[in-house]
């Protein structure tokens, strides 16, 4: 049996290699300490859950169209309004299973062979790959640790050819935590706008922001960038939600329906339960998403904190998602090697830069306890000094 070359082209998951190995650990009675975490460690707030409850037993439980219900669409573009200044109508959006779903599908809508897409390093693992599966050019941009490692606009546009269909734009930033601010995104806008590209604008982490700072939209700078633009977002993140697998999309009606009429033919509807599950998060007004944040910045500072006592491991200071990114140079292994081994010998696991595109690197998640960040950043710290006495 041949497999399909799409799929033999594609790279498996560091990510899942790194948690499985770290599962085993576990399994084998070691105390290890979760770095590697792509997720908030919070259950799903019971207010969400009550209302997947009430679904089930008022039998929502059949097909919905396949975009998603009008409730909860509304409730989307409701959001995109209130919070974003964006207007997008109902007609405009497409809810998916995650913003995963969202963002491959709309690469599979926009791209094809002979297209290429540029993706800012340090990407997404998924982004890459997906544009593999659309069978389209990834044209991965350089970026500079001096620069915080955010899109250089030189390079930008250099990247730039009469393929090029589309930008990737992901703030804040996994692997990085990296936040664009309005004039970083006037100065990407411009280019875009000049050399009528498309971009998608993952906006997943975009609850998830500290320092007092607030979050700014790429489609909010004027009509023609938000003519060009499809902006992602979900409720994994920000409602500690990403089991129950609802992302969603704003685009022009054009993409909106090719996008719709994809998932006619591929997953229909996202879960029944979970868009109403969704629906309940949307529209709540509580105090949850503050009280996430601040924490989320309480246990980021105590990671800066931590690493600050360890000279080895520089790192670019994160104001949003619940990532740290850290420059391992000095300390003479790949990201790979490091990683396992401090898995092995530390029962820390990380995530090697290698995935996001950038060896030198580790991503350490802060997406755990106060408690657990204190014990790992200290095994962390002995380990990184016995490294370096032996050398
Ligand atoms: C940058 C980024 N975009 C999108 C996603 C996908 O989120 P969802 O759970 O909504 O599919 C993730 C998840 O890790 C992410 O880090």
């Amino acid at each position: 049996m041949k497999l399909a070359q799409r799929i033999q082209n594609v790279s498996g998951s560091l990510t899942l290699e790194i948690t499985s190995r770290a599962k085993k650990l576990r399994q084998e009675g070691f105390d290890v300490i979760n770095f590697a975490a792509g997720e908030p460690d919070f259950d799903t707030p019971e207010f969400i859950k009550e209302a997947a409850i009430k679904a089930i037993h008022d039998g929502f439980t059949k097909y919905t169209p396949s975009s998603g219900i009008l409730e909860l669409k509304s409730a989307i573009s409701r959001k995109f309004k209130n919070e974003n200044r964006l207007n997008y109508n109902p007609s405009q959006i497409v809810v998916s299973c995650g913003a995963k779903h969202s963002i491959y599908n709309l690469i599979q809508v926009l791209t094809e062979s002979g297209d290429e897409v540029i993706i800012p390093s340090p990407y997404w693992v998924s982004y890459p790959e997906m544009v593999k599966l659309a069978e389209a050019t990834a044209v991965i941009l350089r970026a500079y640790p001096n620069e915080n490692l955010k899109i250089n606009i030189s390079c930008l546009k250099q990247a730039i050819t009469s393929k090029t269909k589309l930008l990737i734009l992901n703030s804040p930033s996994n692997p990085t935590g990296v936040v664009y601010n309005p004039d970083e995104l006037k100065e990407i806008a411009k280019v875009c706008i000049q050399n009528k590209i498309l971009v998608i604008s993952d906006e997943i982490y975009e609850h998830l922001i500290y320092d007092g700072q607030s979050y700014t939209s790429i489609a909010s700078l004027g009509k023609e960038i938000y003519d060009l633009t499809i902006t992602v977002n979900g409720v994994s993140k920000a409602f500690s939600m990403t089991g129950w697998r609802i992302g969603y999309l704003g685009a022009s009606e054009e993409i909106a329906c090719a996008v719709s009429k994809f998932q006619d033919h591929s997953t229909s509807n996202p879960t029944s339960i979970s868009q109403k599950a969704a629906f309940a998060a949307l529209e709540a007004k509580n105090s949850w998403l503050k009280k996430l944040c601040l924490e989320f910045e309480e246990r980021r500072n105590l990671m800066l904190q931590c690493l600050d006592n360890i000279s080895a491991l520089s790192y670019i200071k994160p104001q949003g998602a619940f990532y740290v990114f850290s420059d391992i140079s000095k300390l003479g292994l790949d990201s790979h090697t490091f990683v396992k081994r401090l898995l092995e010998e530390e029962n820390v696991a990380l995530i090697p830069g290698e995935g996001f595109g950038m060896e030198n690197y580790v991503r350490l998640s802060f997406a755990t306890s106060k408690d657990k960040i204190k014990l790992g950043m200290e095994r962390i710290e002995r380990w990184v000094k016995q490294l370096l006495k032996k050398s």
